[in-house]
């Protein structure tokens, strides 16, 4: 029997994951373990192979077949269009896309006039801007703490997940209109699901049993 290989993004979601693979009867405790410098871990009974990458890396590794399986934030395999198949939503990891600014930034919105928009999601942002509300506008690229944006000048609205919305209220600004709500996901490289469908196909359904049984 082969490994089949995790990939799991860093972040916000570990905890939740883990307790998730727990419930199934997956050791990889291992993979949080702040006091190593490993990278992969293995659980040698189960076949299993687990790592933690970069959450946009995470699709970049299952479309590519390095990892079978990721969970990652649905925001992220948004962003990143990679050819993978999305098998379950873990209902954990809620929150929302949305544009938000300044409260006065409403009016540029609704004027369709040329804003700046700052995000670390410029495909969603595009997306949204260009083709939802037809609405030509200037995308910059950040890479985080993003809300800065508006706040020095560097732009006019963000593009950005909001979960408590406890950052933008820090920073005087305000959720101006709503994209799409998000959770995490599990995918699964296509090439994999054929290969390894049987043991693909319990594992997302010990998953969905462990998440019902909450
Ligand atoms: C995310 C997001 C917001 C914040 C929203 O950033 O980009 O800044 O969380 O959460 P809230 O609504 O609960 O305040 P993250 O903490 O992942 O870090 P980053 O800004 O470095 O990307």
């Amino acid at each position: 029997m082969r490994y089949l290989t995790f990939a799991l993004g860093k972040g916000r979601l570990v905890k939740n994951t883990m307790e998730l693979l727990e419930k199934c009867g997956i050791q990889c405790e291992e993979v949080t373990d702040k006091d190593t410098r490993k990278l992969i871990f293995t659980n040698e009974e189960l076949k299993l192979r687990f790592f933690l990458a970069k959450g946009p890396d995470v699709p970049t590794y299952v479309e590519n077949g390095a990892a079978d399986i990721g969970i990652v934030g649905e925001d992220t395999i948004l962003e990143e269009e990679r050819n993978v198949y999305e098998v379950l939503d873990l209902g954990f990891g809620k929150c929302r896309m949305c544009v938000a600014g300044p409260p006065q930034a409403k009016e540029l919105l609704s004027h369709h006039a040329m804003i700046r928009v700052a995000s670390k999601y410029p495909n969603i942002a595009k997306n949204y801007f260009y083709n939802k509300k037809n609405q030509t506008v200037d995308i910059i690229k950040l890479n985080g703490s993003v809300e800065l944006g508006p706040i020095v000048g560097l732009s006019d609205v963000i593009v950005d997940i909001v979960e408590t919305g406890s950052t933008l209220k820090a920073n005087g600004l305000e959720v101006l209109e709503e994209i799409c709500p998000l959770s995490a996901r599990v995918i699964v490289n296509p090439v994999s699901m054929q290969m390894e469908n049987e043991r693909i196909r319990k594992i997302v359904a010990d998953m969905k049993k462990a998440l019902m049984s909450e």
